[in-house]
C-alpha cells in the first residue's frame, strides 16, 4: 500500500490486517506518520513513489497494490502545482509501471470526485464529464488516464475509486474542514467559512472508504474501471458547521465568513450506484453518527493534553 501511513491508510491497513492480509506500506512520511500504524502488524518501508527502484523493491512478491500516496491538498496544488504534478502524475505513473513490471494482479487507486469533475450540477457520477478546476483535480484525472491505459495496453487490472470528502479517525494531520472546525472549536477560534456557506460536499466516513477500497481489491471488476465511493448526501458548509458545533456541544460557536478560494468547486455530491452494482459498496456511517464519533476521537486522541 503506497501512502499507508496517512489518514485513509491508518484505517485501511488495520482493516486488511484484521481480515488476514499481509500488508507492506511504502510511504515517505511527508504527511503521514509511522505513529498512525503503531501496534499494527504491517511492514512500513520509508520510500518515495517517484523512486522506481524503491517501488521495485516494495512490490516484489506482492499480489496487489493499493495506491494512496499523493499530494492530497487542492489548495496546496494551487500554491505548488509542480510538486503536485511530480507526486500525483509522475508518481502514479511510476506505481503503475512498477506494478506492470512486477506482474501485480490488481491495482486499486485513490481518486477524487469533486476536484476531478469540477463545477458540474450534482449528483456527479462516472458519466459526468471531468473538467478539473485545480491542478490537484487535473493530476488525479491524469492518474486515472494512465490506469485505464495500463489496463488496456498491458492488462494491469486497475480500479480507480473516486472518494467524496473523507473524515474520521486519524485525520488530525490533514487540513480537511472537519478537523479544522474541531481545532477551532477546541481553541476557541471562530469557524472560518470561505464563501457564503452554500458550497457543498459529499462527506464520507473513512470506514466506508476503507470498505470500498477493500472491495476494490477483492471483487473481480474489469481493469480500467472507475467508481465513485461517496455518501450520496449533499452537505453545505453551513450544515457541516452546525453538525460540528452540535457534536462538540457548542451550537452557538461563532462563524466567520471569508471570500471564496480559487480552485475549490461550488456544489458537489456523488452517486455511488455503480460502486453498489459492481462492488456491493454502500455507505454505513451517516454524518449524524460519524461527525460526533469523530469529535469523540479528537477528544480522546488529539485534545487530551
Ligand atoms: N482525504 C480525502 O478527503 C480524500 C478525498 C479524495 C481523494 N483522496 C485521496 O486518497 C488518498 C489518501 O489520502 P489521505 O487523506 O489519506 O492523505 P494523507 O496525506 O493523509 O496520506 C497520503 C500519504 O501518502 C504519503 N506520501 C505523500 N507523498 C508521497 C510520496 N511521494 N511517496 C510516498 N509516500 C507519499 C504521505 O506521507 C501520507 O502518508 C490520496 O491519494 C488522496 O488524494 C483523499
Amino acid at each position: 500500500m503506497t501512502g499507508g501511513a496517512g489518514f485513509v491508510g491508518a484505517t485501511l491497513v488495520r482493516r486488511l490486517v484484521a481480515s488476514g492480509c499481509r500488508v507492506r506500506v511504502l510511504d515517505n512520511l511527508s504527511t503521514g506518520d509511522a505513529a498512525h500504524l503503531a501496534g499494527v502488524d504491517a511492514e512500513l518501508v520509508k520510500g518515495d513513489i517517484r523512486d522506481a527502484a524503491a517501488l521495485d523493491d516494495a512490490l516484489a512478491g506482492m499480489p496487489a497494490v493499493i495506491h494512496l500516496a499523493a499530494a492530497g491538498s487542492v489548495i496546496g496544488s494551487v500554491q505548488d502545482p509542480g510538486t503536485n504534478f511530480e507526486v500525483n502524475v509522475l508518481g502514479t505513473f511510476r506505481v503503475l509501471d512498477a506494478a506492470r513490471r512486477a506482474g501485480v494482479g490488481r491495482v486499486v487507486l485513490a481518486s477524487t470526485g469533486g476536484a476531478l469533475i469540477g463545477d458540474a450540477t450534482p449528483p456527479v457520477d462516472e458519466r459526468s464529464l471531468p473538467k478539473p478546476i485545480s491542478p490537484y483535480g487535473a493530476s488525479k484525472l491524469a492518474g486515472e488516464g494512465y490506469a485505464h491505459a495500463f489496463a488496456k495496453t498491458y492488462g494491469v487490472r486497475t480500479v480507480a475509486i473516486r472518494f467524496g470528502n473523507v473524515y474520521g479517525p486519524w485525520c488530525a494531520r490533514k487540513r480537511g474542514v472537519v478537523n479544522v472546525f474541531f481545532e477551532s472549536i477546541h481553541s476557541g477560534a471562530p469557524l472560518v467559512v470561505y464563501g457564503d456557506g452554500t458550497s457543498s460536499r459529499d462527506y464520507v466516513h473513512v470506514d466506508d472508504i476503507a470498505s470500498a477500497l477493500q472491495l476494490g481489491l477483492e471483487k473481480d471488476v474489469p481493469g480500467g474501471t472507475v467508481l465513485h465511493a461517496a455518501s450520496g448526501v449533499e452537505t453545505t458548509v453551513t450544515e457541516l458547521a452546525d453538525l460540528c458545533r452540535r457534536a462538540a456541544g457548542v451550537p452557538d460557536h461563532p462563524i466567520e465568513y471569508r471570500p471564496k478560494r480559487a480552485g475549490e468547486v461550488g456544489r458537489n455530491f456523488a452517486s455511488f450506484d455503480l460502486a453498489h452494482q459492481l462492488l456491493g459498496y454502500a455507505p454505513t456511517v451517516t454524518r449524524e453518527v460519524g461527525i460526533p464519533r469523530t469529535w469523540q476521537w479528537f477528544q480522546e486522541e488529539v485534545f487530551r493534553d
